[in-house]
């Protein structure tokens, strides 16, 4: 039998409602949901009931009770862009960065994602695991209950099965994992063609041993073009993968646009995009995510968030962990430039850590949201909303649950 649990005295809790039904487009305070004194009833995976205590139905008043008295609950943040798993660290490249060498320089001089795809390629499978179960870890302690984790720091089929393989065995949250063959072009190839040819008999590989339903190409100068990164995503999305862009984030390549046309899930980082680009993806499904950890370290322009959140685009905010352009996992500092940097608005923040999240990941549908029938993933703390992306550093957590177990 299905285990039913009914937290109540909850203080305050967050529903999302309104978002929801939106499909996260232009939320307003009064779509967070709020419910003072409330009750969530959990039904195995999902959520059964939300809503005040004293208008529990009469039905659900045997199911076994648990008090979160003075606890507010949170629907779990969702971080839909990371390349969490990878060996070495890029401290030095940071400090080269600092005395205003570009990111774009050190890669031509070698360093960059090659240099991490050095590391990864010498690093052991447990060696991968455990480094990226703790920083798991440090996701769910932030109440993360679902997260994207990319390969792409391999670059060789060898590696890059090795960093799925690691993803597949991390544990906790629910973890997204996203094909990144198409991170760079290693040095072992002559040309983009030819590396994309190999990358394209990799997916087969990849879908037969169900390691990832999706893909991910960076499109920038000195990496894929636009007409590479069409075929390829074409011939991805005709195998059944996902699709999603590192788009327009140091130069206007268009691959937002290319990102609509497709019909990917999302267009990451969208810094370059032009008027028209958010138009088109505005009016379309396709989730414009932003990175502003990347922007904030690689001292880039951010992304035009308003024009896009006010053209009513889905949107979702990610932290890009990565060892070069955003080695922090720290959610409560993306969230703060967001709203500094952005002028984002904090309901616009939750929406973008949550539903917005979802969707980016095609998961809207099953979590984001604590309404009936969405998946249990949900967090307590005992500090209201308003206190969140403030000070650089959410509230301390303190439970975490996940498809209704409780995971910190
Ligand atoms: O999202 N843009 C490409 N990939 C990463 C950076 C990876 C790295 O520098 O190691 C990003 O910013
Ligand atoms: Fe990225």
């Amino acid at each position: 039998m299905r285990r039913q649990i009914h937290y109540r005295d909850i203080t305050e809790i967050m529903t999302l409602k309104g978002a929801y039904k939106k499909k996260g487009r232009r939320p307003v305070e009064a779509d967070l949901g709020l419910v003072r004194n409330a009750s969530l009833i959990v039904d195995g995976k999902t959520i059964l009931w939300v809503g005040p205590s004293s208008r529990c139905p009469e039905k659900y008043k045997s199911i076994p009770q648990k008090s979160l008295k003075g606890a507010y609950v949170y629907p779990g943040f969702v971080d839909c862009h990371t390349h969490l798993v990878f060996a070495g660290d890029r401290k030095s490249e940071f400090e080269l960065r600092n005395q205003g060498v570009s990111y774009q320089e050190i890669a031509r001089q070698g360093g960059g994602i090659q240099s991490t795809v050095a590391a990864t390629r010498k690093a052991k499978l447990s060696e991968l695991v455990s480094t990226g179960q703790e920083r798991v870890e440090n996701f769910v302690s932030q109440g993360v209950t679902s997260l994207e984790i990319k390969s792409g720091y391999g670059l060789n089929e060898k590696t890059e099965l090795k960093i799925l393989e690691a993803i597949k065995a991390l544990k906790r949250p629910r973890i997204i994992s996203t094909f990144l063959g198409a991170h760079g072009i290693p040095k072992e190839y002559k040309s983009e063609g030819e590396y994309l040819l190999e990358l394209v008999s990799q997916l087969d590989r990849i879908k037969k041993k169900r390691l990832s339903r999706r893909v991910d190409i960076f499109v920038e100068k000195n990496y894929f073009s636009i007409e590479g990164a069409r075929k390829y995503l074409k011939v991805a999305q005709d195998m059944g993968f996902d699709l999603t862009i590192h788009a327009d984030q140091l130069s206007r390549t268009q691959a937002t646009r290319l990102a609509v046309e497709l019909k990917a899930l999302s267009a990451d980082h969208v810094i370059c995009a032009k008027k028209k680009d958010i138009a088109l993806l505005a009016a379309s499904e396709t989730t414009a995510v932003f990175l502003p950890a990347a922007d904030f370290y690689l001292h880039c322009d951010y992304p035009p968030a308003r024009e896009f959140i006010d053209q009513g685009a889905k949107f979702a905010l990610a932290t890009d962990f990565n060892p070069g352009s955003s080695p922090t996992q720290n959610i409560g500092l993306v969230g703060l430039l967001a709203r500094l940097q952005m002028k984002m608005t904090l309901p616009e923040v939750f929406v973008a850590f949550t539903l917005g999240g979802a969707s980016a990941l095609g998961g809207h549908s099953q979590f984001g949201a604590l309404v009936p029938g969405q998946s249990a993933d949900f967090f307590s703390c005992t500090r209201d909303w308003r206190v969140f992306f403030y000070d650089g550093q959410n509230p301390a957590v303190q439970g975490v649950w996940c498809e209704g177990r409780k995971i910190f």
